[in-house]
């Protein structure tokens, strides 16, 4: 790992604000489609790569019924302590995307959602997801469209960036470097993977409040450990501020997100 990738890494408090937060805010929408566009089925060996506190590998595992092998990894042990605790059934292991711990086609589908951004290594990692896919199976990945296409955390970050320095830029443009389907397809290519299906699609990402929706993207995110109390109160003011555009009935807000699965085959 180097210093000047942003690789998304949270402490156990923060894994757990994850969880409860974010992922029902957000990343839990967007698991259904991705285990549905690579096609899960029962009695498959299925790993979730990157994956976090489990959302996907959850999605996938009661997709299977309790029929077959799901596994997540993740480089965070924060992560996979809230995965565990969820889910013991699951298997959960810590390790890197881009020197996974298993061996030639272990698996029939590969799966990661909105991780390959945060990687040091994009290539070499989705090199190893077509190394432990079984040849004709499956590497189905997420990521979310450019910054440029995001109404919502455009206003969002638009907001953040004038009172952040440089370091909270990056978070910023790490989340949204794979959204030219361009790249990811020749980062596929490069790994000897043959592009299936892409599938663009628009999500809505709820919180019960403006001030909500910005306080978890900071809170549930690396941002926590890298802005002072002034900092947080200016950028918690400035992003609820942004969100105005975005709050529907109740005072809840809702943000548009845009993202991309792509999957692809290995070929046999
Ligand atoms: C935004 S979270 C997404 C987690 C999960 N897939 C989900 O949908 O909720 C990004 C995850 O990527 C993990 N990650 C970052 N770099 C990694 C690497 N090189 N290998 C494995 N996991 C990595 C982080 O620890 C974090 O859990």
């Amino acid at each position: 790992m180097t210093d000047s990738v942003e690789t998304f890494q949270l402490l156990v408090e923060a894994a757990e604000v994850y969880e409860s937060q974010f992922v029902p805010a957000l990343f839990a929408e967007w698991a259904p489609h991705l285990v549905e566009a690579a096609g899960v089925a029962p009695g498959q060996a299925v790993l979730d790569v990157a994956c976090g506190t489990g959302v996907v590998a959850r999605t996938a595992a009661d997709r299977m019924g309790g029929q077959g092998r799901v596994v997540g990894l993740d480089l965070n042990e924060g992560m996979l302590t809230v995965a565990g605790r969820l889910r013991p059934d699951i298997e959960w292991r810590q390790g890197d995307a881009a020197d996974l711990p298993f061996g030639p086609g272990s698996f029939d589908v590969v799966l990661c959602q909105s991780a390959m951004m945060f990687f040091p290594d994009r290539a070499g990692s989705l090199r190893e997801m077509a190394r432990v896919a079984t040849p004709g199976g499956t590497v189905a990945v997420q990521v979310w469209d450019q910054l440029e296409a995001q109404e919502g955390y455009g206003a969002m970050y638009g907001a953040f960036a004038r009172h952040l320095g440089p370091e909270a830029d990056q978070l910023e443009s790490s989340y949204w470097a794979l959204g030219d389907l361009d790249l990811v397809g020749s980062l596929f290519e490069a790994a000897g993977l043959e592009l299936t299906t892409t599938l663009t699609r628009v999500g809505t990402v709820r919180f019960p409040s403006a001030s909500a929706a910005v306080a978890t993207e900071i809170e549930a995110t690396p941002l926590a450990r890298r802005v002072d109390q002034d900092t947080y109160h200016r950028i918690l003011a400035a992003g609820t501020e942004a969100m105005r555009p975005f709050v529907v009935a109740g005072g809840r807000v809702e943000l548009p997100l845009k993202g991309h699965i792509v999957t692809a085959t290995r070929p046999a």
